[in-house]
């Protein structure tokens, strides 16, 4: 007998848990910063445009999918047309991959969370990090290959992988919505009072007039819109497999179109309010060091572990900055930690027909054991970065290509997912939307793919040598794509009727 699917027991806990997945590491250390290089304020017209073109209408695509044929990624795509299985391994694989480096930099996260009160990076944090911490001093440039451990980063990354499991075994309701109603208010809570306090640095202000300056001749840079749309797509988390799945919890009668827009702009309203609250903070801390904004603007890596600790050293009350700046990165983290990982979960659970427990277990530990063999090391690191680069901005964007050309274009499904969305809608998908998702989404995505093939083979990744690229790069979007085929070939459990169509 087929076990009966979980379901979120609420609309309210599905939306929670779908904001609690956009909102993450992107929203607080990448939005800003892409914002503040691609013509600050004026970024907000791409970036709006690429949220109502191509974000929101892939966010109802992934809805639908998930909805309509109610499974993990593999088994939706496969109810939806054989061949597209491959696709939905594929999603699955890109998650692997992402969950790795997420449950990576929550461990540094939650150290940091603790060296904020002692200010643990003394006189220079950028040494510290690179040094003490990650053991890499002198190293900056050269990928080496070794694997000498660092045990500070060890346990903590223990911990991230045993609290995370324990959600994912505890189950959709019980384990994931119950987590995000716990961490999304507590996240929101720490993260605006972070916002106020830096507002009230001095140099605040000149962090957000360069932060929210126009510059208009950016509008005329095709590379602008690229990255507003490439941004988009990571941010709402769509194309990843990952919508798809949470929604294929949802109980049948649910009004998807309404749950996408508070989605969508939950999650640019947070990401505009990091840019206040990052850059109010980078203001402070150029005039604390007789700079400039542009000498202290920063995104990533270099803004959390660098810049950050640097402005908790100097600012007012920065112990407590410290402690909400990284608490942030913790629970903003873990929560879309989970979304990617039940991605993987789900697909095990389905294909092989087991218990929640035993699917992720057999996950999450050797996950576990990639990220704590591989990264707290100085190749890692290296690593890390690489796959990043590729996964981000390659595996997301041919993802949601192959989808929407084989859902659209091969198969012919937009207006029988568009009839379903419809049924129990408030918001109703009419024609627009075929436009959008049909033909709009894919041109860009296209788009995007054709320029970054050519910069990731024409140009090594953050100045790593091309070997590097081509083996953890290239080769591993060639074993990825190679894996999900063979995966679309494993037999399914009996138990996932794959002739189900509603
Ligand atoms: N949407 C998340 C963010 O903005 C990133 C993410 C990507 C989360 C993929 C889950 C899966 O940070
Ligand atoms: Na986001």
């Amino acid at each position: 007998t087929p076990v009966r699917r979980e379901t979120f027991s609420s609309r309210r806990l599905f939306i929670l848990s779908a904001i609690g997945s956009a909102v993450g590491l992107g929203n607080i250390w990448r939005f800003p910063y892409v914002a503040y290089e691609n013509g600050g304020g004026a970024f907000l017209i791409p970036y709006l445009a690429a949220l109502l073109t191509a974000g929101i209408p892939l966010l109802f695509f992934d809805y639908a999918v998930g909805h309509k044929f109610r499974g993990s990624a593999p088994l939706a795509f496969r109810r939806l047309a054989r061949p597209a299985e491959a696709l939905g391994w594929w999603q699955v694989l890109v998650c692997f991959v992402i969950a790795v480096y997420y449950a990576v930099i929550i461990a540094w996260s939650s150290m940091y969370t603790i060296f904020s009160v002692t200010k643990a990076w003394g006189e220079d944090p950028e040494a510290f990090f690179m040094g003490d911490f990650l053991q890499r001093a002198g190293a900056a440039t050269e990928a080496s290959v070794s694997l000498d451990f660092v045990p500070g980063i060890l346990i903590p990354l223990i911990i991230v992988w045993i609290v995370t499991i324990g959600i994912m075994i505890a189950g959709v309701s019980k384990g994931i919505a119950r987590a995000n109603a716990i961490f999304l208010p507590l996240l929101v809570v720490m993260f605006v009072i972070l916002v106020v306090q830096s507002l009230f640095l001095p140099g605040a202000v000149d962090g957000l007039n360069a932060f929210f300056t126009p510059s208009w001749e950016a509008l005329g840079d095709p590379s602008v819109w690229a990255a507003a749309y490439g941004h988009i797509f990571f941010s709402l988390s769509v194309g990843f497999g990952i919508m798809v799945t949470y929604s294929s919890y949802l109980k049948r009668k649910t009004d998807l179109t309404g749950s996408g827009l508070v989605v969508g702009f939950a999650n640019s309203a947070f990401e505009i309010l990091a840019g206040i609250g990052v850059f109010a903070a980078i203001g402070f801390m150029a005039q604390a060091a007789g700079t400039t904004v542009a000498d202290q603007a920063t995104g990533g890596i270099g803004l959390a572990f660098i810049a950050f600790p640097a402005i908790v050293s100097e600012a007012p009350a920065g112990q407590l900055i410290g402690v909400l700046f990284f608490g942030s990165l913790v629970f903003a983290g873990v929560t879309s930690l989970i979304s990617i990982l039940e991605v993987i979960v789900a697909a095990v659970q389905d294909k092989l027909g087991a218990g929640r427990t035993f699917s992720t277990l057999i996950v999450s530990i050797p996950m576990a054991i990639i990220s704590i063999v591989l990264f707290p090391t100085t190749t890692g690191l290296y690593v890390l970065d690489t796959v990043d680069g590729f996964v981000n901005q390659f595996g997301i964007v041919a993802g949601a290509l192959v989808a929407v050309i084989v859902v659209v274009w091969i198969y012919r499904k937009l207006p029988s997912l568009r009839e379903h969305v419809n049924r129990y809608s408030s918001f109703k998908l009419g024609g627009v939307w075929f436009i959008l998702a049909g033909v709009i989404a894919p041109v860009v995505l296209a788009y995007m793919l054709v320029t970054e093939i050519i910069a990731k083979s024409t140009e090594s990744y953050s100045g790593y040598p091309l070997w590097f690229n081509a083996i953890f790069g290239w080769g591993m979007s060639v074993a990825l794509i190679v894996f999900a085929i063979l995966m679309s070939f494993v037999p399914w459990s009996a138990k996932s009727k794959l002739n189900f169509d509603p």
